[in-house]
């Protein structure tokens, strides 16, 4: 029995990330995260004190539950704990050409970057993904420096953001600029240090350089994840795979497919055959066909839904991404989309954010010509 890090010790012991959290805590016990280490005897402690629970009828859920509901007040309970988990939405962020599409390839065992226009990403894309861990939805982003727009877009949608920095190339422009967007979004980020086949890659002066965008790795006594990885190879992906999940259950991602629909567009193009086409990332409730949407000052009526694999869906819950057909003209990526009762209803709302708008532009115009009489006189 060696040193273990404490979610590998949560899942030996049939408790979640959280829980093993709390229990740690309620022992006193200092920590960085779920991924930092334990020595030997804590762990042989922390399991008889799980062992010692189990068998006087408490599970270990029960007993840090209890610790917990003794330590504070019932109102502390989780809100809206009834609404169950839905699967985390990870933004794919880094410099041009380090590796961010081929990262997605062998996650998704496809091959979508030998098919692009120049291999360089233009827009964001976003799919889901069945992995060992559970479904997970990956957008990836383009890194050349014309789409940082987009970029930020990417951002503030995601649950957590994957930083891919090339072992060969280390932090760059758009590395800078990624860690700033997942930080201004708060967004957990972990750093995929990508191509570490190569021979020229140098993981640890990757890691060195991070420590001037004020990012630590664990291994330096940080908080910051770092996975060493080959999208090549496949190296170190199921590792990157497991910090994603373990993020994500810390995060303890929810959401009610039972709820008022909310989605955002992710992009959208105007097909010569099919019109417009619009990527919906659904965040909240679910869209059905047949709906209507609004979004902006546009609303469209739900014609048709595919998911991320080209299939014909009716209907998509919490963190699904669909390509939509409906609107009459191209939604704005990034844009917030929600649902109208009916037709009547998506009119009304459209055409109250028009008059808003107008109105708001009218005052801006007054005032202005307003200063301009008081300073042309
Ligand atoms: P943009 O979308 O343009 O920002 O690029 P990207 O980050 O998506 O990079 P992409 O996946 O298109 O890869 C760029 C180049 O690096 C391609 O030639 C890939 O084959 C190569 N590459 C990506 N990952 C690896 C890796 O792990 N090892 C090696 N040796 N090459 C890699
Ligand atoms: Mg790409």
């Amino acid at each position: 029995m060696s040193k273990i890090r404490i979610y590998a010790l949560a899942k030996e012991l049939g408790l979640d990330n959280n829980e093993m959290l709390e229990l740690l805590d309620s022992m006193g016990v200092s920590y960085k995260s779920a991924s930092s280490t334990l020595e030997e005897d804590m762990v042989e402690t922390i399991k008889a004190l799980v062992s010692e629970d189990r068998q006087t009828q408490n599970t270990g859920t029960q007993a840090v539950a209890a610790a917990k509901a003794a330590a504070q007040p019932a109102a502390e309970e989780a809100p809206g704990s009834d609404v169950p988990h839905r699967a985390p939405v990870v933004t794919i962020m880094g410099h041009v050409d380090h590796g961010k599409t081929s990262l997605l390839d062998y996650i998704r065992k496809t091959r979508v970057a030998a098919k692009e226009a120049g291999g360089i990403t233009q827009h964001v894309g976003a799919f889901e993904a069945q992995t060992s861990k559970g479904k997970i939805v990956f957008i990836d982003t383009p890194g050349h420096e014309a789409f940082t727009s987009i970029r930020a877009r990417g951002a503030r949608v995601a649950d957590i953001a994957i930083i891919v920095v090339a072992a060969d190339d280390s932090i760059m422009p758009q590395t800078r600029e990624a860690v700033a967007h997942a930080q201004a979004a708060k967004v957990p980020l972990i750093v995929a240090v990508n191509k570490i086949d190569l021979p020229s890659a140098n993981p640890d002066k990757v890691k060195n350089d991070l420590m001037q965008l004020g990012l630590v790795p664990e291994e330096y006594g940080g908080q910051t994840i770092t996975v060493e990885l080959s999208a090549k190879t496949g190296q170190g992906v199921e590792e990157l795979l497991d910090y994603i999940s373990l993020v994500a259950e810390i995060e303890d991602l929810r959401a009610d497919p039972k709820g008022e629909f909310k989605g955002v567009i992710i992009e959208s193009k105007v097909d010569k055959q099919a019109g417009v086409l619009a990527t919906i990332l659904v965040q909240e409730g679910t869209l059905n066909v047949g709906d209507f949407v609004v979004v902006g000052e546009t609303y469209g009526k739900i014609k048709a839904m595919t998911d991320s694999n080209g299939g014909r869906v009716k209907n998509a819950g919490p963190s699904t991404p669909v390509q939509v057909l409906g609107f009459s003209e191209a939604p704005v990526s990034g844009e917030i989309v929600s649902g109208a009762k009916n037709e009547h209803e998506a009119r009304d709302i459209v055409a109250r954010r028009k008059e808003e708008r107008e109105a708001a532009a009218e005052a801006t115009t007054r005032r202005k010509l307003s200063l301009e009489e008081v300073m042309g006189s």
